[in-house]
């Protein structure tokens, strides 16, 4: 069986811009372009889960116009892209801590989870202001408020799990990284316990579905 979940760091933005003597953020916004047809590509793949990473929990250390830009980016993308997903079928799904985002940004979320909740194509889920690290201490706190009466020594994986942001999708079997570094950078640490990983010299921009195959084969 081919794989079902594909996982993905999206790196290289910046430098894709710095080599066309383009701002930074225009590479961000050529990379969100790249997200469609990707979803298109995973699908016609048979694969039924796609994460992105989209914002990590430290990337608010950017500068300001970059942060902004990329929290601009995200709602544009979810106000042009959800009478797509319904097209295609794509069910939206974001994980992170979210509270951190402006009001119209959550609303924009809601609204394309809730319309996106039904269809029947491949999960796409975006991580935003997320962190593996977040994620595990997260599902912990909300393992002890759903058992008040239980030790922490009760606490097992399969306890955990209905607690994870991802829970209820099969663990990834491939994460891919773009942009050349070769590190998980507090990705998804939980479900990644088994996956392989391919890292590409490929810049987010520039990536596509023959180096998704690549990738894949
Ligand atoms: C890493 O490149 C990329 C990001 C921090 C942002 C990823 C966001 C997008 C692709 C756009 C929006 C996505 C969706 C789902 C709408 P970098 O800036 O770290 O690149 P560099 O390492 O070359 O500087």
């Amino acid at each position: 069986m081919g794989p079902r979940h594909i996982a993905i760091i999206m790196d290289g933005n910046g430098r894709w811009a710095k080599n066309r003597h383009l701002p930074r953020t225009l590479g961000h916004v050529k990379g969100a372009k790249v997200v469609r047809p990707l979803v298109k590509a995973c699908t016609e793949r048979g694969i039924t889960h796609l994460t992105l990473f989209a914002f990590s929990t430290e990337n608010w250390r950017r500068p300001p116009e970059e942060v902004s830009t990329l929290m601009g980016l995200f709602g544009q993308y979810l106000e042009k892209e959800v009478s797509d997903m319904q097209k295609q079928g794509v069910r939206f799904r974001l994980i992170g801590d979210r509270s951190a985002f402006a009001q119209g940004l959550q609303d924009l979320i809601a609204h394309a989870e809730l319309s996106t909740a039904h269809n029947q194509g491949i999960h796409l889920t975006v991580a935003a202001n997320y962190g593996g690290q977040w994620d595990i201490l997260n599902a912990t706190r909300e393992w002890q408020r759903a058992n008040p009466l239980k030790g922490l020594e009760l606490l097992d994986a399969p306890g955990l799990a209905p607690h994870l942001s991802m829970a209820g999708a099969p663990d990834p079997d491939l994460l891919i990284r773009t942009g050349g570094e070769s590190r998980i950078s507090n990705f998804l640490l939980w479900q990644c316990a088994y996956t392989e990983l391919y890292f590409t010299d490929a810049l987010w921009p520039d990536f596509n579905a023959a180096m998704l195959d690549d990738a894949l084969a």
